[in-house]
């Protein structure tokens, strides 16, 4: 509720909703590397990004000898980079095939370029751990032929400006951008009542209008994110973007991932024995959109300073060497964790947290029995810049 005053200063009282937090100052995957925290569990992203490495090493080997830049500095950005494996092998990946190429070039001494790694996430991010684990690193100490790599921090969200104009060669995107600036705005009529009671993202039983308000919550903010980076990138640079999409053929005003679904449920559940109040689950809506790659080739085409040079989907089945249901439920439920427990307890509070997750791997165990399948389908997409 804001109250403003008019020309005859006059009070007048605006009636709404309390303007939500924004996303971007409180979400942070599962910090360090205990047994929830995300660097140990974020075995699905760490499986995705390895779908994408042969496109990530031509990439970078391209923008070498096809970018014209003023000075002979490879300049990188792991956007959304979060902590863990995919960080930790990214700049390994940046080095290694700028020390390739230079090879293949034979250029020595001064001609190999030195290399800067920016890695970008929301400033929650845990950047004291992620820093830990990169500086052990030996390939970023000084040796012959090896490309010198500095490494820095950009905090902030990339729906808006990171960097000066004309900087980066290559930008790099693992399992980030369905991360939406914020859930949709539409999900409330005009007097802020929620219109998905019930549920926490597209259902089947969901009005027409949330599917609606979802997809057109993605196409602005991934526009955003296009704009942002045609300022950024250099002519001819790359951008490799990897993202938890749905599968080519399905339709988004039914489809929804396996875990919100499951979530729902267990949020549900915790309702009816009155450890959640209805209210909340009406007012929690995933900041998630699964956008396929039509979706997602024609918002690149809309903003037209990118060209797509590849993009492919590729599926994996979650944890499916553990035969076990209860045992590949308690290491799904402990993936899910790893980045859904900062959304969770900002909106229900930290004392769900055990219950929640309890019943989680519980419905994920029912689900299993059922021979439905854990699968996440994720969209690889190379662009170079016109
Ligand atoms: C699932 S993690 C992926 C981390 C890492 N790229 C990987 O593949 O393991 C998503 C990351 O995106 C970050 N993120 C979400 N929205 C963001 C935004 N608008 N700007 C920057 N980072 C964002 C989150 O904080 C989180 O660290």
């Amino acid at each position: 509720m804001v109250f403003w005053l008019n020309k005859a200063k006059k009070k007048i009282k605006i009636v709404g909703l309390p303007k939500k937090m924004g996303l971007q100052e409180f979400l942070h995957m599962n910090e360090g590397d205990g047994e929830i925290s995300y660097s140990q569990n974020s075995f699905v992203q760490k499986a995705a990004s390895l779908m994408g490495q042969p496109m990530l090493e031509r990439a970078i080997q391209s923008v070498i000898t096809e970018v014209k830049s003023p000075s002979k500095v490879i300049k990188v950005a792991d956007l959304g980079c979060g902590v863990g494996p995919v960080p930790l092998a990214v700049v390994k990946l940046v080095i290694e095939n700028v020390q390739k190429k230079c090879e293949e070039l034979k250029w020595k001494d001064n001609d190999i370029p030195e290399i800067i790694v920016f890695l970008n996430d929301l400033p929650s991010n845990d950047f004291s751990f992620l820093f830990k684990e990169l500086l052990n690193m030996d390939l970023l100490k000084k040796k012959e032929g090896v490309p010198l790599c500095y490494l820095m921090t950009t905090p902030g969200s990339y729906y808006g400006r990171l960097f000066p104009k004309n900087v980066l060669h290559f930008v790099h995107a693992n399992y980030t951008l369905h991360w939406l600036s914020q859930a949709p705005s539409e999900l409330y009529s005009e007097e802020g009542i929620p219109i998905n009671k019930g549920n926490v993202y597209i259902t089947e039983s969901s009005p027409k209008i949330v599917a609606k308000a979802y997809m057109s919550q993605f196409q602005q903010d991934f526009t955003k994110f296009l704009i942002c980076r045609s300022e950024e990138v250099y002519s001819n640079g790359r951008m490799l973007l990897t993202l938890r999409g749905r599968p080519t053929s399905s339709d988004a005003v039914t489809w929804q991932p396996w875990e919100l679904e499951i979530m729902a449920q267990a949020i549900t559940k915790l309702v009816s024995q009155g450890l959640i109040k209805e209210e909340k689950l009406d007012t929690f809506d995933f900041p998630y959109f699964g956008p396929n790659e039509d979706d997602i080739e024609s918002i690149v085409h809309k903003e037209g300073s990118f060209v797509i040079e590849n993009v492919n989907t590729m599926a994996q089945h979650v944890a499916h060497e553990i035969e076990d249901n209860s045992e590949r439920a308690k290491v799904v439920s402990k993936f899910v964790r790893s980045f859904t427990e900062s959304l969770i307890s900002r909106h229900f509070g930290e004392d769900v947290l055990e219950p929640l997750y309890e019943k989680f791997t519980q419905f994920t165990c029912e689900h299993l029995a059922k021979g439905k399948p854990i699968e996440h389908h994720s969209v690889i997409i190379l662009l170079k810049k016109i």
